[in-house]
């Protein structure tokens, strides 16, 4: 069964109750540094319905392992455990890709769970680091994904 899912920019807050449930399981703030800049851009994958099932938040930073022109970093990646595996990771990492090219960004990356750099992994991102360590979140690793620009 497809599920008709669409991805659309949305303000920070809507992201919230997803990062809350999958990425900081209970946190009471789940409002990050940077979220309100104008540049920052988050994403929300939602069901017909308005159920919001996977959201992320792209933001332009300099990357920690790699020179770049217009580096953006990929934070805040979760999906609803219910809708795993239905392709709402994918349609919100694809429209990453797109929203950073775009935007005219050259690199695109993240500190990625390592339970999770299989799935970058589907989308070109490469890990560059050694695993280190988030306290209270767990072990992590750098990943990159160079971006052809798409505008002259
Ligand atoms: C990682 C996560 C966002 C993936 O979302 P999802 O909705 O399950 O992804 P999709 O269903 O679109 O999967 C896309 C592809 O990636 C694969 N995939 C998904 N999760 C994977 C993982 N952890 N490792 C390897 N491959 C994975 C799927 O099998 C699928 O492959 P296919 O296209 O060959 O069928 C989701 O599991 C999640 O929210 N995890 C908990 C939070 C988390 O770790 N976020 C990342 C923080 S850095």
């Amino acid at each position: 069964m497809s599920t008709p899912v669409t991805v659309a920019e949305v303000p920070a807050d809507v992201t919230h109750d997803l990062r809350r449930a999958v990425l900081r399981p209970g946190a009471g703030d789940v409002a990050w540094p940077g979220d309100d800049d104008p540049d920052t851009v988050h994403l929300a994958a939602r069901a017909p319905d308005g159920r919001v099932l996977g959201v992320v938040r792209l933001s332009p930073a300099p990357c920690p392992w790699r020179a770049a022109r217009a580096p953006w970093q990929l934070r805040g990646m979760a999906t609803d455990p219910a809708a795993r595996g239905t392709g709402v990771g994918r349609l919100l990492l694809d429209a990453c890709l797109a929203a950073v090219a775009e935007r005219g960004g050259d690199l695109l990356w993240c500190h990625a769970r390592t339970t999770a750099a299989g799935f970058y992994e589907r989308f070109g991102l490469t890990v560059v680091t050694a695993p280190y360590d988030k306290p209270g979140i767990g072990p992590h690793v750098g990943m990159v994904r160079e971006l052809r620009e798409s505008r002259s």
